[in-house]
């Protein structure tokens, strides 16, 4: 494995540059590597495995701990990633800690998305899964889900007085979720009531969605849905029982926060190998410039939707190993170039700045 201690002496100023990589369909479906993404991603380091070219995953899949899939993406890569270059749609959540703090918040989705949110500094979060068990029959159907053969939620007595004296200030989705059914049951009953799932209809507590996509590329051969998919059921059904529409906020691509964001994070990951240590690393994050930062996604809709409308310094590259299938270029997100995989796509950058 290499390593990133520092940016590669040999390397040319790499710092006018930088790449931003999607994950599913780009790198991996359903954590099998595609496109030459091993190959791809050996030639951003030098022979003593050295980082050459500042570079950041930026995927709106999530569910865990950014150390944990950077050592995922290491194993899978053959390469050293380190979880400053991981940025998940969920990441920014670690922004509302202030707010949340010491409240009361469920976490939903698949993986380990308490972990992650009480990794980001909140104190009282429970997963949508202990939060469940602690309500006899709050799902109807979870007798018949003969699929799950451990039992799903073992809060211990801690949540269990937690849940049933405090309120539910807020619902963190961060990934998809795995039992609609329940999550979509159990998130009514803690948005219309006020956090308390039984009571009378009360102020709808804060809901945050990592991301929308409708739709995302796993293993199998046509997109599946996405938590964008999960929320328009959620949505729908809430409107209809409640008097108020449901209010909520998404975070993820394309909003041109997280393309700001993804940059910044370029910016550091030049500063931290900067060897001038008489310069404080803030300041050459805060000078540098880039010429042209890379967006390598399979989604126009997301990917591309994104770096375009993130603007100058982004240059969008689409792969056809994901979402998009087609022989020519997007209709309504055309990308600034198309490929046929990310091996390609590291190809024409290093070509292009070499
Ligand atoms: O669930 C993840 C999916 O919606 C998108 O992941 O890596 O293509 O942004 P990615
Ligand atoms: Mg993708």
């Amino acid at each position: 494995t290499r390593s990133l201690s520092r940016l590669s002496s040999q390397s040319k100023p790499s710092s006018s540059f930088g790449i931003a990589f999607d994950i599913d369909g780009v790198v991996s479906r359903s954590d099998v590597p595609i496109g030459g993404s091993p190959q791809a991603f050996r030639r951003l380091y030098d022979d003593s495995g050295h980082l050459r070219i500042p570079y950041v995953f930026l995927t709106n899949g999530g569910g865990f701990p950014e150390s944990k899939r950077a050592r995922e993406l290491s194993e899978l890569l053959g390469v050293k990633v380190s979880p400053a270059q991981v940025l998940q749609a969920h990441t920014p959540f670690k922004q509302l800690v202030s707010k949340f703090e010491n409240e009361l918040i469920v976490a939903v989705g698949k993986g380990e998305p308490a972990a992650v949110m009480s990794h980001y500094g909140f104190r009282n979060v429970v997963s949508i899964d202990d939060y469940a068990a602690c309500f006899e029959n709050i799902d109807p159907l979870a007798p018949h889900k003969r699929w799950t053969m451990k039992q799903v939620g073992n809060p211990n007595s801690a949540i269990r007085d937690l849940v049933r004296t405090e309120r539910v200030q807020a619902a963190f989705v961060l990934s998809d979720s795995v039992d609609w059914s329940r999550d979509i049951q159990v998130l009514c009953d803690i948005l219309r009531t006020g956090g308390l799932p039984g009571q009378e209809i009360g102020h709808q507590p804060q809901l945050y969605f990592a991301h929308d996509d409708l739709a995302y590329q796993a293993a199998f051969p046509s997109e599946r849905f996405g938590l964008g998919a999960f929320r328009i059921a959620l949505e729908s059904i809430f409107n209809r029982i409640h008097p108020h529409a449901l209010e909520y906020t998404t975070f993820g691509k394309p909003n041109s926060f997280v393309f700001k964001n993804a940059e910044l994070v370029l910016k550091q990951l030049v500063s931290s190998v900067h060897d001038n240590a008489q310069v404080a690393n803030h300041e050459i994050a805060g000078s540098h410039h880039f010429k042209t930062l890379y967006m390598v996604g399979d989604n126009p809709l997301v990917d591309i939707k994104g770096a375009r409308q993130a603007g100058h310094p982004w240059f969008s590259i689409l792969t056809r190993t994901g979402v998009f299938k087609g022989k020519e270029n997007h209709d309504e997100f055309p990308a600034d170039l198309v490929v046929d995989t990310v091996e390609e796509a590291v190809d024409y950058v290093l070509k292009k700045e070499s």
